[in-house]
């Protein structure tokens, strides 16, 4: 579980950081919900993740050099993938928080 919290965080952190300016601040959360681990990531960008649904398989991930590190939009896929469930919560006067929930360890 904790791989995939943390793959989930990094991908949602790279967002986060991505979607805001120079400076800008952005929150993480990790809380315990009822048998689940909630994940939060909060940024001030009044945009929306737009997940892209790519198929995650070796055949749709271009390895060629020049695409190095820029196989864009796999990162809410993985994110869905490994997540339970995921949901945007926007917050006022700006920003919103993306979150995840994984099952806890041990929860049926
Ligand atoms: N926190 C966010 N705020 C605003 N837009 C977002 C945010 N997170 C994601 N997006 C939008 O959703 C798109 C898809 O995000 P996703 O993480 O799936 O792919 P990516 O970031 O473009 O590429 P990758 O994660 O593979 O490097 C992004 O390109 C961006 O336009
Ligand atoms: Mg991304």
């Amino acid at each position: 579980m904790v791989p995939d919290a943390l793959s989930i965080t990094g991908e949602l952190v790279a967002n986060a950081l991505r979607a805001s300016e120079r400076l800008e601040t952005i929150k993480v959360h990790v809380g315990l919900g009822a048998g689940e681990v909630v994940l939060g990531v909060w940024d001030g960008c009044a945009a929306r993740p737009a997940p892209r649904r790519v198929e995650l398989s070796l055949e749709t991930l271009d390895l060629r050099e020049e695409n190095f590190d820029d196989n864009g939009g796999w990162g809410l896929s993985i994110v869905d993938a490994l997540a339970v469930r995921s949901w945007v919560e926007e917050t006022r006067p700006r920003g919103k928080w993306v979150c995840a929930a994984l099952k806890a360890v041990g929860a049926c």
